[in-house]
């Protein structure tokens, strides 16, 4: 039952010529484009597509606002498609297409299709990183890249009534795994065939920055390194695109770097790299809030100021308790 990855991410969006030009700056490669649409695919073969907000392509849902309005997550086999739609079709109505492709919606109403998908691999080869004593690079200069060009979508993120909840749904129905639980602010979720740290965050549309319905979030991009991170995230500010309320810095969770631009599809565009890459001997961890959202960033914004509190454990659904040993809390 391997689900692969995000295959494609639809778009509802108010003013498609303006999100063309943020994705053509962005760095993806358009595939085809007309009055009603603009396809870009990625050279793994992932897709993203934008229709306007009232073209009845775009699915309604509880989940408002422009951005991503449906996904479809790839599946490496058609058996194992067929094994997955089997199962969801004995709990939920789906809808299957001539093409194999089977609609649904999750446990919070979100519009999704699995399709197969033959996720190609792609290759980077990021210039070794040189430290006194440690040289990795003799009389060799880094490269020199004028654009980002992401090659993959890592991962896609939605607010949700009830994290747990929908956590829950995409375990048993779709065989996802957790990778962590940041406390008060969700849960980050791997397809059962990827090795990404995270293919999807499941956030609490309860958070305070929020607006307290379900929407779309952001997506992560996939870049070689943190040069093509930075040099696509100054080429985007000198084309008049905005970075962020968070910007740049890494990630403690998942050790990810990453650069975020207010993106006018709705939510943001993230250009990522460097992340964890994880499989099923992950002992998933849960963190506390802030400690889990940087270890460093360019610029601290104040409500995440201050000293952090060093809280983060093994996950305590993943680890057997100690006999004799109350659960202590945090380590
Ligand atoms: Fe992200």
């Amino acid at each position: 039952m391997a689900v692969t990855g995000i295959e494609t991410l639809l778009f509802g969006v108010e003013d498609l010529a303006k999100c063309t030009r943020f994705f053509d700056d962005f760095g993806l490669t358009q595939k085809s484009a007309s009055d009603e649409h603009t396809h870009y695919q990625l050279e793994e073969g992932s897709n993203v597509i934008l229709r306007p907000m009232d073209d009845p392509r775009v699915p309604k849902s509880d989940y408002l606002g422009y951005g991503v309005k449906k996904v479809y997550w790839g599946v490496d086999t058609q058996e194992n498609l067929d094994e997955l739609a089997e199962k969801l079709a004995l709990k939920q109505p789906i809808q299957r297409d001539n093409d194999g492709t089977v609609h649904f919606v999750t446990g919070s109403g979100l519009p999704s299709a699995l399709r197969v998908f033959n996720r190609k691999k792609v290759t980077y080869a990021p210039d070794p990183v040189n430290a006194p004593g440690n040289v990795k690079r003799l009389n060799t200069q880094r490269k020199w890249k004028t654009r980002a060009r992401p090659k993959t979508i890592t991962h896609t993120v939605f607010a949700v009534p009830d994290p747990r909840a929908e956590y829950e749904w995409y375990r048993d129905n779709l065989g996802f795994r957790m990778s962590e639980e940041q406390i008060g602010m969700g849960f980050y979720l791997r397809c059962d065939g990827a090795n990404e740290h995270h293919n999807l965050f499941l956030i609490n549309m309860k958070f305070p920055a929020l607006p307290g319905h379900p929407l779309y979030h952001h997506t992560n991009f996939g870049v070689e390194d943190i040069d093509e991170l930075m040099i696509g995230t100054n080429y985007m500010t000198r084309k008049g695109w905005n970075t962020g309320p968070l910007g740049s810095g890494r990630h403690r969770i998942a050790s990810a770097l990453f650069s975020y631009l207010e993106c006018p599809a709705g939510g943001e565009a993230e250009y990522g790299a460097d992340s964890d890459y994880i499989d099923d001997n992950w002992i998933p961890r849960e963190w506390n809030q802030v400690f889990a959202t940087y270890s460093w960033m360019h610029k601290i914004p104040a409500f995440l100021g201050g000293a952090q509190k060093w809280e983060f454990r093994l996950h305590p659904e993943f680890t057997p308790k100690a006999e004799g040993k109350a659960d202590a809390g945090w380590e």
